[in-house]
């Protein structure tokens, strides 16, 4: 008779929903890849009687997941709570003491406790595993952890957030506002319960520090992340990014550097050349540079129920084939510590709006700030002049924007605190950093 692997799933939202579906749908398909009958037993979520659209009859219930986490008749939990603390912690915990294997969407919690987590899955000798964790559907995580262990990763980054992507595309090619395009991504249920987590770029700083690990052999330091949102980006930036050959997205960017991992979240202005320039709408992508593969881009949907779930049942099928894996790579022993790059040192193109009070001499002034501190400049263009016949003093102030070629964050920094005091500016500058594949 074939053996069962049985499951346990904490949260019944769209993601966990999605799950009892896909495992329904594919049951015998699953059974015949893994050689187990992969069979959810028992489920907890807050309120019993919500329609979900699936019968619960024939499952277990548990008001309190700690208790599903515990349960003797559960071989595996599914912790699809979310939050870094809270229910999600304490029944993950429980889970893996109670010698469980675990399979989790969390990457809150994984940013902050993947490391004792991971230790404590090693211990016990269970699995803690994540794939659902980082850009949905897409399977970075093994692709990080298997696919590239005969590589040495030099750089990760990408869209990691489908509602920041969502945003900046419709207000690139709609010309919409900021806010009409955040109130769109929640109405179609892309937004964290607080959106703040998405356009604030944490979403991705969460994703990212998993991602920092598997790619680089290091612990995770959240802390380490230099973290910028999408906020400040205007229409204005995205027609001069238009105009020059770019387009903006919210990255996270891992990289090796000589003086450590430099990890990063910001606006980032890609070449429109690039295969990351590409992903519009609510998509995902990550880009990897590696020495035998050199650069692969896997791109595909980061949100959703049954592209989420995609992963989670990936993960159980691991789980039913008996596959086991430390949950970084390597036993969190011999994980190195992450050593941080500062943001001061980065080196790179930079994108800079001014907002120029239109005085002659104003533009020859910051370009000898420029000039000063070293820094070559690719373009200059003072836009929106609207022909030879415009009075200057109708034209005040006018928006200058500046490309350079590769300088320092400090060196850039240190420039337009010299352009500020000149006392041209009539608004603080605009620093878009560039990203080069
Ligand atoms: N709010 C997230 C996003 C969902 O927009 O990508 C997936 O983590």
């Amino acid at each position: 008779m074939m053996r069962h692997l049985r499951v346990g799933i904490a949260g019944l939202g769209t993601v966990g929903t999605a799950v009892v579906r896909l495992l329904d749908r594919h049951a015998q398909a699953l059974a015949a890849r893994t050689g187990q009958r992969i069979e959810v037993t028992a489920v907890s979520a807050k309120a019993r009687d919500k329609d979900r659209g699936i019968d619960l009859s024939r499952f277990a219930w548990f008001d309190d997941p700690v208790a599903l986490a515990a349960s003797p008749d559960i071989d595996v939990f599914v912790e699809l709570i979310g939050g870094e603390e809270g229910a999600a912690r304490a029944a993950v915990e429980t889970a893996i003491a109670a010698g469980k294997s675990v399979v989790t969407a969390n990457k809150a919690l994984l940013a902050k406790h993947g490391m004792a987590l991971a230790r404590a899955a090693e211990e016990k000798g269970v699995a803690l595993a994540f794939e659902a964790s980082v850009a949905g559907g897409i399977p970075v995580i093994k692709t990080l952890r298997e696919g590239f262990a005969g590589n040495a990763i030099e750089r990760i980054y990408g869209i990691l957030n489908g509602t920041c992507n969502y945003i900046l595309s419709r207000m690139e090619t709609e010309k919409l506002s900021f806010a009409a395009c955040l109130r769109e991504a929640q109405e179609l249920g892309y937004a964290e319960a607080d959106p703040t987590f998405d356009i604030g770029g944490f979403d991705t700083a969460h994703k990212l520090a998993i991602l920092t690990a598997l790619a680089f052999g290091t612990t995770i330091d959240p802390d380490a992340i230099a973290i910028e949102g999408i906020e400040t980006i205007t229409l204005a930036d995205l027609e001069a990014a238009d105009e020059l050959g770019y387009r903006v997205k919210l990255l996270g960017v891992a990289q090796k550097t000589l003086s450590g991992i430099e990890q990063r979240v910001h606006p980032t202005m890609v070449p429109k050349s690039s295969a990351i320039a590409q992903i519009m709408g609510v998509i995902n992508a990550v880009s990897i540079n590696a020495d035998a593969v050199h650069e692969l881009t896997l791109a595909g949907p980061g949100a959703g129920g049954e592209a989420t779930a995609s992963a989670v049942v990936a993960d159980l099928a691991d789980l039913a084939r008996g596959s086991h894996i430390a949950p970084f790579g390597l036993p969190v022993a011999d994980l190195a510590p992450l050593q941080r790059a500062p943001l001061q040192m980065h080196e790179g193109g930079y994108y800079v709006r001014l907002s120029v009070h239109n005085r002659p001499g104003a533009a020859a002034a910051i370009a000898t700030r420029m000039a000063e501190n070293g820094i070559s400049l690719e373009s200059i263009v003072q836009r929106n002049v609207s022909g030879s016949r415009a009075k200057a003093a109708t034209l005040d102030p006018v928006p200058v924007v500046l490309i350079t070629y590769a300088t320092y964050e400090k060196t850039i920094r240190q420039a337009l605190e010299s352009v500020v005091a000149d006392g041209y500016l009539a608004e603080k500058p605009q620093l878009i950093r560039i990203e080069r594949e």
